[in-house]
């Protein structure tokens, strides 16, 4: 059984898309079945991936029973990773949705679509609402996405908040993957002094090493509906991805092999 990640972040324009995307395309070229699945009524993924051009179907088909499990996803032309979009285009479209997480449906509707794959990203809306909830609900981990800005600082509590509820209502294996910081510059006094004061008030251990740092070319890959590692001159941009990929998979295995320490010491054969 793969595992299932919400990309998310209290605040909106923080490069959820970008994230769900870019990652989930370097571990599809690295050789691991990927799903990506768009749960924001807003329609990143699929405007981010020029889905639409493809196909307009999506969740909110699925849960009006327009279109089965089966046929929801689309293959990425080059055949790496699969994507399901959100097809809202109305705001009756989006009501769907909103009501769908309340219910369960939305949960039950994503459970029937992850499976067989080693990754699926859920591409979540900005803030804390019913849909985030829905989809933590049915997650096996969330990357938090920050932006070192002042508001950060106030916006962090209130998402760590509906964690603890998630994990103590719906879902007690529920792990912060990390929390990621993007759009990151370097030679800004205050974003340096923001993330000076995040690391004193959250265990340094919930944060990825890799930082991604601003870049043009990134608004250039979303113009053109590509990961940005297939944009010309894209591959340095992309490299921060690849890195967060193994840092993933770091984590990953560190997990797997903790325990009990008799256990490990006894020999491996
Ligand atoms: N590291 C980066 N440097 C510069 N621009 C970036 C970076 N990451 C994303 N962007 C750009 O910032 C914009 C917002 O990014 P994105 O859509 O991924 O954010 P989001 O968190 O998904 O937003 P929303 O909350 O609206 O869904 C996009 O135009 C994207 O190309
Ligand atoms: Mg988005």
């Amino acid at each position: 059984m793969g595992r299932i990640l919400t990309v998310a972040s209290q605040k909106g324009g923080v490069g959820k898309t970008t994230t769900a995307l870019n990652l989930g395309y370097t571990l599809a070229r690295l050789g691991h079945s990927v799903l990506l699945v768009d749960a924001d009524p807003q329609g990143g993924i699929a405007i981010a991936s020029n889905l639409k051009k493809k196909t307009d179907v999506g969740l909110v088909n699925l849960l009006r029973g327009e279109v089965s499990a089966e046929d929801v996803a689309v293959t990425t032309k080059d055949g790496s990773m699969s994507i399901v979009g959100s097809g809202v285009m109305t705001p009756a479209d989006t009501v769907c949705i909103e009501d769908a997480a309340r219910d369960g449906q939305l949960q039950l509707a994503i459970q029937g679509i992850c499976g067989g794959y080693d990754y699926v990203f859920l591409d979540a809306p900005a803030g804390v609402g019913g849909i985030v909830t829905s989809l933590l609900t049915v997650s096996d981990g969330v990357i938090l996405m920050l932006r070192c800005r002042s508001l950060v600082l106030k916006s962090l509590p209130i998402f760590l908040k509906l964690l603890r509820e998630v994990r103590f209502q719906h879902n007690p294996a529920l792990q912060l993957e990390g929390a990621l910081v993007t759009m990151w510059q370097g030679d800004n006094e205050l974003e340096r002094q923001t993330l000076k004061e995040l690391a004193q008030s959250v265990p340094e251990a919930l944060f990825f090493r890799t930082v991604i740092p601003e870049d043009d070319n990134f608004e250039h890959a979303s113009i053109k509906a590509v990961p940005v590692i297939l944009l010309p001159g894209g591959r340095e941009t992309a490299r921060p991805y690849l890195e967060l990929a193994m840092e993933l998979k770091e984590r990953e295995l560190l997990r797997g092999i903790g325990g009990d320490a008799d256990e490990q010491t006894d020999g491996l054969f």
